[in-house]
């Protein structure tokens, strides 16, 4: 149930009364009521009338309005204070369902998501984990909902360095160079030293992207076996990430390499394309650079090879025409908002992407080390994703807490944020973090392992419970605008805030110590909070161990 719709629902007639027009009610928690409304102080100042006066009528107006939900009184100098009845809580909470009160999507979509999008013949970077922990949790909480997901690992799979990584290969041989994938960063290495050192195997490695890209055999398969051996260390990553991607989302920019072609065609007819120094390019309206020059989206390179602004071009056009996606998400970093921005200001102009498909760029800030800078390792270099995962192994109780502890620090911010990797902070048993959350959840999941008598229906005598009660009725509000903002920390920071709730009844309550009603009326209480806290943590992809 959403109370606040609930109420403001309730609230727009009285308000529309005392107006003449109509207001919206705009119903908020409080510190200082259940709810509040500021409406009659926005009401004043567009009419002149003193705030006390009209929040004064509109509550004697809406009395009426909230019979049997809830009463309403005014509060210095025209806030609007609303208290939601006890029996309306308490019954409330009796009837939370297996979905806690939120309904499935009236108008489910089709969403696709890009998400992951690491590069093949490296190793999983630090970089990529942001995207692949935020994505993961948006393909969760919107499939819940009832939207119809499409995951989307656009792996970088194309391009130059799989010129030099497939001419390593054959200098190997067969079998050596099957052997030295195991290792795929020592590989791309020793690919690059020799790139960088030697002018014939720099000759050689621009031959095989040609001969790559016109379908050689050889090339081929031993691109093919270069794919599918880093595929298959992104999904041994994937599963002790607990990620939901799987082999059958790899869409990679190879892909899209047959339907170049048509994308320049497409742009040609419309009249978009322009040459410039030998590219073919195309400039979006709006897009200037810092000499305010127009700037363009390079399509075609003048050498006749396509980048990645292409391929992004190829596959908006599959995902929004082939896919019938309504809804497109790329969940990459802020440096990739310029890109994001005219690669979709252009695919609206070629008519790709009809009005009513949205593309949204789901941004997101770096990691940090303590110096404030990109987080890396103490050398200096990239961290690869396997030896953080190894430390949250060696460093937690469990898998689950550590990888728990890495994706809560991850979604418990504001995604646009840079924030520091502190394993001391994100691993703290107190304050808003991923243990804190898994702890609470088990806990009360072990009054019930302790507990033998059955809950029943509750009855909220102290404010305690009555906090409880209002927090336990926030999980659809919150599910609802991290779904619609697609900021995952709108959920986290209710799951905490709900936990605290908790904790401060479980403080004053006693659950198993009590008796008869009071006791059955705690155990559904106590119940409804892990079953939310579950349920939520699970929607951020955060397991919750049996035993803390
Ligand atoms: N592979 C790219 C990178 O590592 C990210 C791709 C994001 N998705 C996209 N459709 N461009 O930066």
């Amino acid at each position: 149930m959403n109370l606040e719709a609930l109420l403001a629902d309730r609230l727009a007639a009285p308000l529309a009364a005392v107006a003449g027009f109509p207001v919206d009610p705009v119903v908020r928690r409080s510190q200082h009521a259940d709810f509040q409304s500021a409406a009659a102080l926005a009401l004043a100042k567009r009419t002149g009338r003193p705030p006390w006066a009209i929040a004064t009528d509109v509550a004697a107006a809406a009395s009426a309005h909230l019979a049997g939900l809830a009463t309403v009184r005014v509060s210095r100098p025209g806030f609007l204070n609303v208290t939601v009845d006890d029996a309306v809580l308490a019954s409330a909470v009796d009837d939370l369902d297996d979905r806690l009160g939120v309904p499935p999507a009236a108008r489910p979509e089709r969403v696709v998501i890009d998400y992951s999008a690491p590069n093949a013949a490296k190793e999983m970077q630090i970089g990529h984990l942001r995207s692949t922990i935020i994505g993961d949790a948006l393909a969760q909480l919107l499939g819940w909902l009832g939207h119809d997901v499409v995951r989307a690992n656009h792996l970088g799979d194309w391009g130059t360095p799989f010129g030099m990584l497939i001419e390593h290969m054959v200098e190997l041989g067969h079998d050596r160079a099957r052997h030295s994938l195991g290792d795929l960063t020592g590989f791309y290495r020793v690919a690059r030293a020799k790139f960088d050192s030697d002018e014939d195997f720099r000759v050689r490695a621009r031959r095989r992207v040609v001969a790559l890209q016109s379908g050689d055999e050889l090339s081929r398969t031993l691109w093919t076996q270069l794919v599918e051996q880093t595929e298959r260390n992104f999904l041994d990553t994937y599963a002790r990430l607990g990620v939901t991607l799987t082999g059958g989302d790899f869409v990679g920019e190879s892909f899209y390499q047959e339907r170049l072609a048509s994308v320049v065609d497409d742009l040609a007819a419309r009249g978009l394309l322009v040459e410039s120094e030998g590219a073919l390019c195309v400039f979006p309206d709006g897009f200037t650079g810092r000499d305010g020059e127009p700037l363009p989206l390079i399509v075609r390179k003048s050498d006749g090879g396509f980048g990645y602004a292409a391929t992004d071009l190829a596959a908006v056009r599959h995902r929004a025409g082939d896919l019938k996606a309504d809804r497109l998400l790329y969940v990459v970093g802020a440096p990739q908002r310029t890109h994001f921005r005219m690669v979709f200001a252009v695919a609206r102009a070629a008519g790709w992407l009809p009005a009513a498909v949205t593309a949204e760029h789901i941004e997101f800030g770096s990691i940090l080390g303590d110096d404030g800078k990109a987080f890396r390792t103490r050398a200096g270099d990239n961290v690869r994703l396997d030896d953080l995962l190894d430390e949250a192994d060696s460093r937690a109780s469990s898998a689950a807490v550590g990888i728990g502890a890495i994706k809560y620090a991850d979604l418990a911010g504001d995604r646009r944020s840079d924030y520091v990797f502190d394993w001391d902070r994100m691993l703290a048993s107190t304050g808003n973090t991923g243990p804190y959350l898994q702890y609470a959840c088990a806990r009360i999941r072990s009054i019930f392992r302790r507990g033998a008598s059955e809950p029943g229906p509750v009855v909220l005598a102290e404010p305690a419970e009555r906090r409880l009660a209002l927090a336990l009725l926030g999980f659809e509000p919150a599910v609802t605008a991290a779904a619609d903002l697609r900021e995952p920390h709108r959920l986290a920071g209710y799951l905490h805030d709900l936990a605290v709730a908790f904790s401060a009844f479980y403080e004053t309550c006693p659950v198993l110590r009590s008796d008869g009603a009071t006791r059955a009326s705690r155990l559904t209480l106590a119940d409804r909070t892990a079953r939310t806290l579950g349920l939520g943590l699970g929607l951020l992809g955060i397991d919750i161990p049996g035993e803390m």
